[in-house]
């Protein structure tokens, strides 16, 4: 069954607490919560203070989307905050090997995000020396930064190439799409064998985000 990620990025960020409530009833058993610091991205959102805020109260998953230049300082920060997950940017000014090692080290569960133009053989290094170590590979299907843009579809093919090495080399490795998903294109995502899908604007600007999660959920229907 297909896991959904609502991205908070496009909730009403003074009703955190609610939205995260609205998710949980929806059924999804995930939030995706993106953190941008205006270096690695143009754009800044939120940081562990927050997150704090939100963790009490929620049984939500937390995957925790870093799209910052220097995770390494930021990794404890996430990990006392409570999220569950973290991911780190192969594109960052970073030692992606050692971040691995640091989100473990919390006892938190690693995982690897790549940009649109980032090809997978770059991911698949990591996955060859860290195997089963690195729980989700995040593939972006926009370029990180802001909610509500187009979905690339060129980034189709490295999904199924992900799929195929995952397979092939027997890892547990979830593989997480974020960027532009909605109930149209919900179905060739899937078709490409994903795990995990990042949802922002098709749920919170929708007239009945709950409703969207729960036809998200149940996508996989009709995956062939
Ligand atoms: C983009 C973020 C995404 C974004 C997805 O930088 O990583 O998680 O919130 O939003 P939508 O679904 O609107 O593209
Ligand atoms: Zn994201």
């Amino acid at each position: 069954m297909v896991i959904i990620a609502p991205s908070i990025l496009s909730a009403d960020f003074g009703d955190l607490r609610q939205q995260m409530k609205m998710i949980e009833r929806a059924g999804a058993q995930w939030a995706h919560i993106d953190v941008m610091d205006g270096h690695f991205v143009p754009n800044i959102t939120i940081g562990p203070v927050v997150i704090k805020s939100v963790r009490g109260g929620s049984g939500l998953f937390f995957d925790t989307h870093l799209m910052i230049q220097r995770p390494e300082r930021y990794i404890k920060a996430f990990s006392d905050a409570g999220v569950d997950l973290i991911s780190v940017h192969l594109e960052a000014e970073t030692d992606v090997d050692k971040d691995i090692e640091l989100i473990l080290a919390e006892g938190k569960k690693a995982a690897i995000a790549i940009n649109p133009d980032t090809p997978f053989k770059r991911a698949g290094e990591y996955m060859d020396r860290h195997g089963d170590k690195i729980s989700l590979l995040l593939i972006m299907s926009v370029f990180p930064g802001f909610g509500g843009q187009k979905f690339i579809a060129d980034v189709l093919p490295k999904i199924r190439e992900a799929r195929d090495y995952i397979d092939s080399a027997g890892l547990k490795t979830l593989i997480e799409v974020d960027g532009g998903i909605n109930l149209e294109n919900i179905g060739l995502i899937l078709d490409a064998g994903v795990d995990v899908v990042v949802a922002g604007s098709a749920i919170f600007k929708s007239e009945d985000p709950e409703g969207t999660i729960r036809r998200m959920l149940s996508a996989n229907n009709f995956k062939s």
